[in-house]
């Protein structure tokens, strides 16, 4: 290994910025405002603290896990992250090879710049489609019928972005896709353009394409028209969490976009174990925003998650070096979680229970 080899999640980032342009960088970097959500999601998972049992004979241990009844190498997925050409050439198709063939599921991005039939043909395990609901309800039915006929097993609705969060670094960039690369997945009717006006062509598209009008009772509309299991995902408050499972969703991702959406809106680490609670195995609860640990899935089950995601870093891996570098994303990922379960006392994600975690301000429950 080389010295300037990445040693772990966060050390991809530093390479991956030399390695794209600063629009692409700061793209995917970027957050809301003045990104303080974005900054605490991380902060928060290192608040919480560990509380290892010894003696536990973890000499045979395994991090897979199901979700969706389908079963996965380890309880980490790749979320739906847009725009993967912008980081290397081969875009989703390097990721979608690396995620499914290390044994795990990813959620491809309504804002995909690789054809969705591609990109199935590509995979060797599960992808799940994001789904953000069009102005043109014709529009999203050919899109839910094509990804569907495509071999996507489940369909994320993405509901925390009525509008674009104020990204002020692509307004300052005037945000545009390069030539060549276009959204390849919104219709059935052929790619689509992302131009800049002078401020961020993305919050453009979002204001002229996406329906801010959406409302709980749209979801009744999507249950008439698919099969597929349908994952909200956004969810921040209990409330919403419950309503969710009311209205026949399957699971939820508790999350925030990663920063990117209303800034100041909590890290989600701090709602994740109030929302487990309220909806107390209903269904599955996936989250994501600054999971960049073995050590943070951890936490993320003991509080009551099923799964967890992960956006940027798997951004930083295809940047650096493509396929490989999303593979040695994976790799590292594994191997902590393997290592962090050992050193925890856990065999197997069934023994990560609540008493592992100690929240801040909490006495120890062990
Ligand atoms: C560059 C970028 C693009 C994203 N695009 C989408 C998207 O198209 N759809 C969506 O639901 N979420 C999108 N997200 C949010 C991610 O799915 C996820 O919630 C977030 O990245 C998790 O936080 P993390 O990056 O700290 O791991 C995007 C996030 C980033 C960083």
């Amino acid at each position: 290994m080389n010295d300037s080899d990445p040693m772990n999640l966060r050390d991809f980032e530093a390479v991956a910025m030399t390695s794209i342009g600063r629009m692409a960088f700061d793209y995917y970097a970027g957050g809301a405002d003045d990104e303080i959500t974005l900054f605490e999601n991380t902060a928060a998972w290192g608040r919480a603290r560990l509380l290892y049992r010894v003696l536990a004979d973890v000499a045979d241990r395994t991090v897979g896990c199901t979700v969706l009844g389908h079963e996965l190498s380890m309880p980490v997925m790749a979320a739906p992250t847009a725009f993967h050409r912008m980081a290397h050439d081969e875009g989703e198709l390097a990721t979608v090879r690396a995620t499914t063939g290390a044994g795990t599921a990813m959620i491809l991005s309504s804002l995909s710049t690789v054809d969705v039939e591609d990109v199935l043909a590509a995979a060797s395990g599960p992808v799940f489609f994001q789904l953000y609901l069009y102005k043109d309800r014709e529009i999203s039915r050919e899109l839910i019928e094509r990804v569907t006929a495509a071999g996507c097993a489940a369909i994320i609705l993405t509901v925390d972005a009525p509008l674009l969060g104020n990204r002020e670094r692509d307004e300052q960039n005037g945000f545009a896709l390069p030539d060549g690369i276009s959204i390849r997945n919104l219709t059935a009717r052929g790619p689509l353009a992302c131009d800049s006006d002078g401020g961020s062509g993305l919050a453009k598209f979002v204001r002229d394409h996406q329906d801010p009008g959406l409302r709980w009772e749209h979801l009744e509309w999507l249950r008439s028209i698919t099969n597929l299991p349908i994952v909200l995902k956004g969810i921040c408050r209990r409330d919403d969490a419950v309503r969710a499972f009311d209205a026949g969703a399957s699971g939820i991702v508790v999350s925030n976009h990663g920063g990117r959406q209303l800034d100041t809106s909590p890290p989600t680490f701090e709602v994740l174990p109030g929302i487990c609670e309220a909806v107390a195995g209903r269904g599955e609860v996936w989250v994501d925003g600054g999971i960049r640990r073995g050590t943070d899935v951890i936490k993320a089950l003991a509080c009551g998650a099923t799964a967890t995601l992960i956006g940027r870093p798997i951004l930083w891996g295809l940047a650096a070096d493509g396929q490989a570098g999303v593979e040695r994303v994976w790799r590292i990922m594994a191997e902590e979680l393997d290592l962090a379960m050992a050193l925890a006392g856990c065999r197997n994600v069934g023994e990560i229970t609540r008493d592992l975690v100690q929240l801040p301000g909490e006495d120890p429950r062990a």
